[in-house]
């Protein structure tokens, strides 16, 4: 789906004509990260939040930001998940501040207004001699708009903002594998890291570098893998990468970290990368979702949640545990190289010139359709995207 160009007052960019050209100054630029709010993050883009699996239980809660803006998902008495400003409705103060937990009433501690999981405003000390005409009913939280696609919790800030269908692109069943199948999950637990880079680092991180950054990877056969990338022009982008498992020694003394221990289900790796920020990854036995958020034009939070399976036995628990914080984590073998080097693209980023994608590419000038496993091609129609409804203009040839 196309969307149409944006192209009043964007900051000033000069974006080559080349397409596999990318300037360097948009992942440094304060003014271009406050545009980025505005345009995509409270624009017309859908954020996941939370995975409906995170708050299983009436009472239980989370809190989490898009952008600047402070969000509250809770599981209500009738078992339905609310997601609500986490800003309360008298004079605006955040009015929960954990980041999970269970409760039935959340009180604002500036002067005592208290809601229910709904949001709906259930007690407040004021007496009907102290306002005229005032009424709890007409202050609840706020609410942004909502979708919920395989137990997935989507938001969006924007009136404008086409359906959670129309966002998705035909890729609800791609989400899908990537969270395990089914959407039937069970959290297992949390990581939370800070990388010292724009977010626009890890959307772009691209599938050449794999096998070449990470050794983990060459030992899971990424490099010879048969997989496959599949891309839209609304910024999403993924992969179907059938690892192979190495056999004989390899760099580890113990192999059973990256044993397949799940029958029936698809062998290999899949991951959905959903535009602006969020992916969800399947490796080897790991169900991994990663809520992203922009911090500032230089820091990015990128917050891991694991899951499993409800049918799991403890054994299997244990083997995904393990494999989700040894293997993925921030601090996996996999994926232990990633927050590094993208601190060093973000320092690098404040020298001139253009970030360069060459693999993958058949001519400089058009958008490329088609693309192999290690294409860093692939992730040049979701700059397209960016570009559009960054109104950025285009060099002339
Ligand atoms: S700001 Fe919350 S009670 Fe006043
Ligand atoms: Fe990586």
């Amino acid at each position: 789906m196309m969307m149409k160009e944006v192209s009043s007052l964007s900051p000033e960019v000069i974006w080559p004509a080349k397409v596999s050209h990318v300037p360097k100054d948009i992942f440094v630029r304060e003014d271009i990260y406050r545009e980025e709010l505005k345009r995509i993050f409270y624009g017309a883009e859908w954020t996941p939040v939370a995975h409906a699996s995170e708050v299983p239980n009436v009472g239980d809660f989370k809190t989490c930001l898009v952008g600047e803006v402070p969000l509250l998902v809770t599981r209500d008495e009738e078992s339905e998940i609310n997601v609500m400003y986490n800003s309360c409705s008298h004079r605006g103060a955040q009015v929960e501040t954990k980041a999970y937990g269970n409760k039935r009433r959340f009180e604002c501690p500036y002067h005592r207004w208290n809601f229910d999981t709904r949001g709906k405003l259930i007690g407040c000390p004021l007496k009907p001699e102290d306002s005229e005409g005032f009424s709890r009913a007409d202050y609840p939280l706020m609410k942004p708009r909502v979708a919920i696609v395989h137990g997935l919790i989507f938001v969006t800030f924007s009136e404008e903002t086409r359906s959670i269908e129309d966002f998705l692109d035909g890729y609800e069943g791609k989400l899908a594998n990537a969270m395990g199948g089914d959407g039937r999950l069970v959290l297992l637990g949390y990581h939370r890291l800070t990388l010292h880079a724009n977010w626009k680092t890890y959307h772009d991180n691209d599938a050449w570098h794999a096998p070449l950054l990470h050794m983990a990877f060459r030992m899971l056969n990424w490099q010879g893998g048969k997989g496959s990338q599949f891309v839209n022009d609304t910024g999403h982008r993924g992969f179907e990468s059938m690892l192979s498992l190495p056999k004989g020694k390899t760099m580890l003394n113990d192999n059973s970290l990256i044993e397949y221990k799940e029958a029936n289900f698809e062998r290999g790796s899949c991951s959905l990368h959903l535009f602006p920020l969020f992916a969800a990854v399947k490796h080897l036995d790991s169900i991994g979702l990663r809520f992203v958020n922009p911090v500032a034009v230089n820091k990015t939070e990128l917050h891991f949640a694991y899951f499993g399976r409800e049918d799991d036995d403890e054994e299997m628990r244990n083997h995904r545990i393990r494999q989700s914080s040894n293997l993925l984590g921030p601090c996996g073998l996999v994926s232990m190289e990633d927050a590094a080097v993208f601190q060093r693209l973000h320092i690098g980023g404040h020298a001139p010139g253009h970030q360069i994608f060459q693999k993958g590419m058949r001519g400089q000038y058009e958008i490329p359709t088609e693309f192999s496993q290690n294409d860093e091609s692939a992730n040049i129609p979701s700059w397209e995207y960016y570009r559009k409804i960054m109104g950025f203009e285009k060099e002339a040839r």
